[in-house]
């Protein structure tokens, strides 16, 4: 069993965390520059009829057109953003490919209105998958009528299209405790779109085994 890989849902949130926190900081940065000229700036009156010579569109009024603290805003946020960009493209080709370690790979089917699914030794199943627990599972989606999605809930990011013709495919890490999984349809298929769930049963690798070699 592999241990040493990170799973997608794990980098999807720590992505998600690292953006968390650059937004929480540019924010906090540019209240506070806000919140600074606002009350610096809070007792200056211009004169009606300067106003009207002096501020026309595009104008700013004499003495104002500093550009000191936008740069610095916009050094602050172009570091910022720039430092989170590069951290996502290796994440997101990481997670695109195939998992570094594979243990199990199975194919699923999308249909009108269920799911099919193959083992590697050719066991097929519908809509109730089982799965060993701690395994790296890669998931090869296809669909035989319409385009459909398949999608674990539970899993963060584990999300994927299924269209006729074209081969997609997902990995998940399964959980190291032994329970349920949804499945369920993400895309708007037909009038049984909302029925097309399935369940994934994560069993010990044990009783995985048994289960595969039953007929
Ligand atoms: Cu299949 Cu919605």
């Amino acid at each position: 069993m592999a241990q040493q890989i990170t799973p997608p849902d794990e980098l999807w949130w720590l992505t998600f965390n690292q953006f968390l926190i650059g937004a929480l900081v540019l924010g906090t940065f540019v209240s506070i520059v806000f919140a600074y000229f606002a009350i610096r700036y809070w007792e200056k009156k211009v004169k009606p009829n300067e106003a009207e010579v002096v501020l026309g569109p595009g104008r700013v009024a004499p003495g104002t057109s500093k550009i000191g603290w936008t740069r610095y805003t916009l050094v602050v946020t172009g570091i910022i953003v720039t430092l989170l960009i590069l951290a996502t493209f290796p994440r997101t080709d990481y997670v695109e490919a195939s998992p570094p370690e594979t243990d199990l790979v199975i194919w699923v089917t999308a249909f009108q209105f269920g799911w099919e699914f193959e083992y590697p030794n050719g066991k097929k199943v519908v809509n109730t998958l089982v799965l060993p627990t701690d395994t790296v599972v890669e998931f090869k989606v296809v669909s035989r009528d319409v385009f459909h999605a398949f999608g674990i809930p539970e899993i963060k990011g584990a999300k994927i299209d299924a269209i006729p013709g074209i081969l997609n495919s997902l990995w998940v890490k399964t959980p190291s405790e032994p329970g349920e999984l949804n499945v369920v349809c993400y895309e708007l298929c037909g009038v049984g779109h909302s029925l097309m769930v399935g369940k994934i049963k994560v069993v010990p690798p044990d009783e995985f085994q048994a289960f595969l070699q039953s007929t």
